[in-house]
């Protein structure tokens, strides 16, 4: 695993940018595997000014999302298809057509998830995935437990999480406790991975990230498997 270590929030965000930026350059009709939460919302705002200025173009960009909470409406303003519109879609030359995130209303959670991982396969895959990492380790929904599942999957949310993510709902009992994500086995086909970590409240996950062993407990610890990934970080979440 490479590591770019970055003074603050605002280099890691440039950082990440400019890995992206340079992909949409290379090759203009690639597809991106897109996170949501506070970690890359600096990168897109990045993003978002630097197509505002005529540098990078989404017009033939597909994206897929990692995951959605469920059930929930796109409109809600917790969902993830929301927070992407918020933060990328609505701002750039993106045809929200090819934009893709779980539906968080499927009646068919299986057939829905393999779909999805089909539908990224015949796109060619993800070129390049981003990736935010969890205080417990979990990548995605990939929760921390006894067996991971390989694709995209409905799954229970730990009591972490629903904890981690209570700020951005009025209680913690709005939180939902499930969730679409994409599996482990879904986003280790992606040809290159970019995880974003901030802060020291990061730092005990990216410290087992970093260890040798590979474990469920921890599900960070499977991209080291993975022989193209850079973690873009500041020196509290390497470092503590
Ligand atoms: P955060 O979430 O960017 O809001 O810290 C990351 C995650 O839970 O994967």
């Amino acid at each position: 695993m490479k590591i770019i270590v970055c003074e603050n929030y605002e280099e890691i965000s440039q950082e990440a940018a400019k890995l992206v930026a340079d992909l949409m350059t290379a090759k203009p009709d690639c597809v991106l595997g897109l996170a949501t939460g506070s970690t890359p919302v600096g990168m897109y705002k990045k993003l978002v000014e630097m197509n505002k200025k005529g540098e990078i173009s989404f017009e033939k960009v597909t994206s897929y999302n990692l995951d959605e909470y469920y059930p929930i409406e796109p409109t809600h303003d917790q969902s993830y298809r929301y927070f992407m519109n918020q933060n990328l879609f609505d701002h750039v030359n993106i045809d929200k057509s090819k934009t893709f995130v779980p539906n968080g209303l499927t009646k068919d959670p299986a057939k829905e998830g393999a779909a999805y991982d089909a539908a990224i396969d015949a796109a060619g895959g993800i070129d390049l995935q981003i990736l935010g990492i969890g205080q417990n380790g979990h990548i995605g929904f990939n929760e921390p437990d006894d067996a991971l599942i390989a694709g995209t999957h409905i799954t229970s949310l730990t009591e972490n999480t629903i904890e981690a993510n209570s700020r951005f709902f009025a209680s913690k009992a709005d939180v939902p406790t499930q969730a679409f994500t994409m599996g482990m086995g879904s986003i280790m086909k992606a040809k290159k991975i970019v995880l974003l970590a901030n802060g020291t409240n990061k730092h005990a996950a990216v410290a087992q990230m970093l260890d040798d062993k590979i474990t469920t407990s921890c599900p960070a610890t499977f991209l080291k498997l993975h022989k193209d990934v850079i973690l873009i970080c500041d020196k509290a979440a390497l470092n503590g």
